[in-house]
């Protein structure tokens, strides 16, 4: 399948209904589309490649188009191998072409296909002439790669900016912002910034101010991931500069563990004792909740509250991942409460406390342990530590 979205410009992407974990690491309910897209001028430009398994499909969009073989430039933008595993395969059917690209990038591609085609290593804001349409090279470090850029065609004021403004879900043939239910898209892009980039918050400000700073129309923003973006392409900007923002939200997240219900009783009282005193709750059960679903509620969390059972005199695994997630994913620095049922030693929530003060976050005075089954003796040190909550989120 290929659409036009200007005159000689062509989205020719796939999607991607098999793959179950994005990064390994992340549900894909709806999919995920590998967006390229192809420039035909006096030159013919590709823009990305595809994730490897997708390689047939993708070549048989282009040659919908053109005939691979005559392709001149091959761009990336981006050289995780989501975008660039067909690059060997098709290397070896554009012979002709030189591969388009920072000059980190190169040192990427070498050490990952080691594709030996001519390649033009481009700085910063340089321009390359397709004919009668122009290339300019926007590098965006650490968005989300170190070797990362985006590329703007400056004749038709599209703006093809690889991970950035991307998207989980499959686009099914609806590849633009008007073709598509948008409430999936605010949910499908918020779950993938906050699984994904998380980390790079402040690459992605950046990001968005040296675009802004260009002065450059953007008619259309045509992201490497979900829809393309031609009625409203501030929309999505504005959403991720919302999303990455230093400014955390006035709710709590209450993010748990437990085994035999304890622990999730001392996790609903707090939740309702937080509610009467007119708190925004969000609440996960880390067993049952998935992972990306977690991070999304948490990262822009005022207070995080964090419930574990105490499993082999460690906190419970699937609590301690999210802590690892907390600390990988560099979350700006805000209150945490803690609560946790024990048997003997309680080495769960003393651990936590222990590793969330050497990250450097405050920890919410009291932690709330519990022995054994919960008791209505516990009500006072919930209802003190939902005090500090509220006080916090004034
Ligand atoms: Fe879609 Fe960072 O690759």
């Amino acid at each position: 399948m290929h659409r036009e979205i200007a005159k000689g410009v062509y989205y020719v992407g796939v999607d991607d209904h098999h793959t179950e974990l994005f990064e390994g690491q992340w549900a894909l309910p709806f999919g995920i589309s590998y967006n390229t897209y192809l420039i035909v001028d006096d030159k013919i430009a590709v823009i990305e490649t595809v994730k490897e398994a997708w390689t047939d499909e993708w070549l048989d969009n282009i040659r919908e188009v053109v005939d691979p073989a005559k392709i001149d430039y091959i761009i990336l933008n981006h050289m995780e191998p989501d975008h660039t595993g067909a690059l060997p395969h098709i290397a070896k059917i554009a012979k002709n072409a030189t591969i388009v690209y920072t000059k980190r990038a190169s040192q990427f591609q070498k050490s990952f296909f080691n594709v030996d085609l001519p390649e033009k290593i481009v700085e910063d804001l340089e321009e390359l002439s397709l004919g009668s349409k122009t290339l300019k090279f926007v590098h965006a470090p650490f968005l989300h790669w170190p070797e990362t850029m985006m590329t703007y065609l400056v004749e038709d004021e599209i703006l093809f900016s690889c991970d950035a403004f991307g998207a989980f879900g499959a686009l099914n043939g609806n590849i633009f912002d008007d073709e598509i239910d948008m409430r999936m898209v605010e949910s499908e892009s918020k779950r993938y910034v906050s699984a994904i980039i998380t980390s790079y918050f402040k690459f992605v400000q950046r990001g968005i101010q040296k675009v802004k700073d260009l002065g450059i129309g953007i008619k259309v923003i045509a992201p490497s991931h979900g829809p393309i973006y031609r009625k409203d392409p501030m929309w999505i900007v504005n959403k991720y500069a919302e999303w990455s923002s230093s400014e955390l939200d006035k709710y709590c997240a209450i993010i748990y563990g437990t085994m035999y219900g304890f622990n999730h009783r001392v996790a609903m009282k707090l939740k309702k004792t937080l509610q009467e005193r007119g708190v925004k709750v969000i609440i996960h059960n880390v067993s049952t909740s998935e992972a990306s679903r977690v991070l999304t509620d948490a990262v822009r969390a005022g207070v995080i509250v964090l419930g574990t059972p105490t499993y082999d005199a460690y906190p419970f695994p699937r609590v301690w991942h999210f802590v690892n997630e907390i600390q990988c994913k560099r979350f700006s620095k805000r209150p945490i409460g803690l609560f946790g049922t024990y048997g003997w030693g309680g080495g769960g929530v003393k651990k936590l406390h222990k590793w969330l003060t050497d990250m450097g976050f405050e920890i919410l005075e009291p932690i709330v342990r519990v022995h054994g089954r919960p008791t209505d003796t516990e009500e006072k040190a919930l209802s003190d530590l939902a005090d500090a909550i509220v006080a916090r989120l004034k």
